[in-house]
């Protein structure tokens, strides 16, 4: 046990309660971020006075040994210190000695924590986005391949209209594009400075924190530091576009999920992201999709778990506030890999064109495009749509599609029907002339993959 408060004590920590205390085993995750904000502390003491330029430029060499050194796996970050703010400054004074007790000169491991934490941060969310633009890329890929490729669109899980699966994929475009917007927001708000703000109340010593706002590359510092030491919102609102980018990814899952079935078989899974029974010899098995769809749970969890955490918390640092960083960072990792799979797995995936483009016309997709054509011919909708449903009734008893139907057959519904009905009802008809901004007519489409594509090159990354 070594710890940097003992001073103050008579007797030994129990093992116990140091175990409950102790936070090394996961914020050791953020070794790198600890350093560098350590390293920018020290330079802006040097530049205010506080410290020496040979005070300054010894520390700083020792950090930078230190970090090469864990790096290397010569330096193993040890179990017996609290923390990993304990550790640094601990091997740091057995290094260099007298300077490494200057390091935390005006500096409380309240600030350092919520700097360490904010810049750990930063770097996941950075990722993360660069990970869902990738999932973005690809989806333009497939929109642009598929824009004639039609499919049954959904209502209840219901066959509903005739669609492309362009269109479908697009819908997802739109949740994905949302959540960049979201991510972009959240950084920009969290990008400001806490350290230099001390246990809760500032520090007595002349610090510059525009300086070690600037060279860590935050937009500025904080101004308060009682909120900048027990601010957690902004792991409470990444948590929140984090569990929406799950949910998104969960929809998403579910119909590859459906559509992989026997009875759909809209997709095929490439073999690389799939994997058999251990009994059954003919299954390949969506676990990929199953898997992200139930990882979700865990990133739900964490939001809730910290909005909790934080319920009822008076100012300023309480240690409650440790219990942020165990649940945040299994989120970060869920979502990376849950968007780093999802995404080649549909990157590899096939889709089988003619068995949507049959699913399509095997639903009466194309039923409201039959009303319509009657509306169209002066027969009021609500008559419409009474005649269309006997229709159905009618193709439903003799087994066939509506466009299967002849003529005759047809005119004994409505007399209204005439040759044209057939090409009205096709396919390619109800598709195309969808054609509103925002609907799976080719035209439409077009002109919003178009948009989509000036969107990525406008949305670069984060930082
Ligand atoms: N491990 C602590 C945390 O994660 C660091 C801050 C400790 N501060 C304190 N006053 N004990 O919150």
């Amino acid at each position: 046990m070594a710890q940097l408060w003992g001073g103050r004590f008579t007797k030994e920590t129990d093992q116990l309660v140091y175990n409950f205390n102790a936070s090394i085993s996961f914020d050791r995750k953020f070794y790198k971020q600890d350093m560098k904000g350590s390293m920018a502390h020290v330079r802006m003491l040097a530049k205010q006075g506080i410290l020496t330029e040979d005070e300054r430029d010894v520390i700083l060499e020792g950090i930078e040994g230190i970090l090469k050194d864990v790096e290397s796996g010569e330096l193993e970050i040890s179990d017996k210190y609290e923390d990993i703010h304990s550790f640094v400054e601990a091997v740091l004074i057995e290094r260099i000695g007298d300077p490494g007790k200057k390091l935390h000169t005006g500096r409380s491991r309240n600030d350092q924590v919520a700097l360490d934490m904010k810049l750990y941060t930063r770097d996941e969310v950075r990722e993360i986005d660069a990970l869902v633009e990738k999932l973005l890329v690809v989806l333009q890929r497939l929109m642009e391949e598929h824009i004639r490729t039609v499919m049954p669109g959904f209502t209840h899980l219901q066959k509903a209209q005739p669609i492309t699966l362009a269109h479908h994929l697009g819908a997802y475009f739109e949740m994905f594009k949302r959540d960049r917007g979201r991510l972009s927001d959240i950084y920009e708000r969290m990008n400001y400075c806490p350290l230099g703000s001390g246990a809760l109340a500032g520090t007595t010593y002349p610090l510059d924190r525009d300086y070690t706002a600037e060279i860590l590359d935050f937009t500025g510092p904080t101004l308060n530091s009682m909120d900048s030491v027990s601010d957690r919102d902004y792991l409470i609102e990444l948590l929140s576009a984090l569990s929406t980018i799950m949910m998104h990814l969960s929809r998403f899952s579910e119909e590859i999920i459906i559509w992989n079935t026997n009875e759909y078989r809209f997709v095929e899974i490439d073999d690389a992201y799939s994997t058999g029974s251990s009994i059954m010899p003919q299954k390949k098995n969506p676990d990929i999709a199953e898997l992200v769809r139930g990882k979700t749970g865990r990133v739900y969890g964490a939001l809730i778990s910290l909005l909790t955490t934080m319920k009822g918390l008076p100012l300023a640092y309480n240690k409650d506030m440790q219990e942020d960083k165990e649940l945040t960072f299994d989120a970060f990792d869920t979502v990376k890999g849950c968007l780093a799979l999802f995404t080649g797995m549909l990157d590899t995936m096939k889709f089988n064109k003619p068995q949507m483009a049959a699913s399509a016309r095997n639903g009466f997709t194309n039923a409201t495009d039959a009303a319509d054509y009657l509306v169209n011919h002066g027969v009021p909708f609500r008559d419409a749509h009474g005649v269309i449903g006997r229709l159905v009734l009618y193709c439903i008893e003799q087994g066939k599609a509506i466009e299967e139907l002849s003529l005759a057959e047809l005119k004994s519904i409505s007399p209204v029907f005439e040759e044209d009905i057939y090409e009205a009802v096709s396919m390619d008809t109800c598709v195309n002339k969808r054609l509103t901004l925002g609907a799976p007519g080719e035209k439409a489409m077009e002109q919003v993959i178009r948009k989509n594509r000036e969107w990525l090159k406008a949305h670069g990354r984060l930082g």
